[in-house]
């Protein structure tokens, strides 16, 4: 088990308790959700054009969230293909009031593609922005 986050923080909010699930946990479609922002942020930016997922592969929800955890998505670009881009994200908390001992939660890889005002796929440049 890794210890600490990898790649770059792409985005942190806090889990309210409208985002829980009957059980009381944070429902993990809210999570997705952050990973989804985070790693198109990440995509958006790398491919300098809209983007849009593609693909969700391998999730793990590793450990519950809680409300009031601190809630930080990191994201790197593995991959760059003709016009997609491969991602993988790590999501770690904070627990309610226990700040400074990150808790990785969830993990997952994202594609996006990028594409044009039409919605189709178009090539992402192969040098860095
Ligand atoms: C993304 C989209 C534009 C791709 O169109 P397409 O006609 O399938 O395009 P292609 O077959 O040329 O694939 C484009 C790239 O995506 C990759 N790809 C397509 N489906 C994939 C999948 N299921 N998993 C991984 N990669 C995939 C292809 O390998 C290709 O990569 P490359 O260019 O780097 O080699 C189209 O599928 C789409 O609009 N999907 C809906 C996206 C969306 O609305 N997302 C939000 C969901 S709420």
């Amino acid at each position: 088990m890794e210890n600490e986050p990898r790649g770059e923080l792409v985005i942190r909010t806090i889990a309210m308790p409208r985002d829980t699930n009957p059980n009381g946990d944070i429902f993990g479609g809210w999570l997705m959700s952050q990973m989804d922002l985070g790693s198109g942020i990440l995509a958006s930016k790398r491919a300098r054009a809209r983007v849009v997922t593609v693909a969700m592969e391998g999730l793990s929800f590793l450990q519950p969230v809680e409300v009031g955890d601190t809630v930080a998505c990191y994201a790197w670009v593995e991959k760059v293909g003709r016009t997609s881009m491969k991602i993988p994200v790590e999501v770690w908390v904070e627990r309610f009031r226990q700040h400074g001992v990150p808790v990785l939660v969830t993990r997952g890889v994202f594609i996006y593609v990028a594409v044009d005002e039409a919605g189709r796929p178009i090539p992402v440049q192969r040098e860095a922005p």
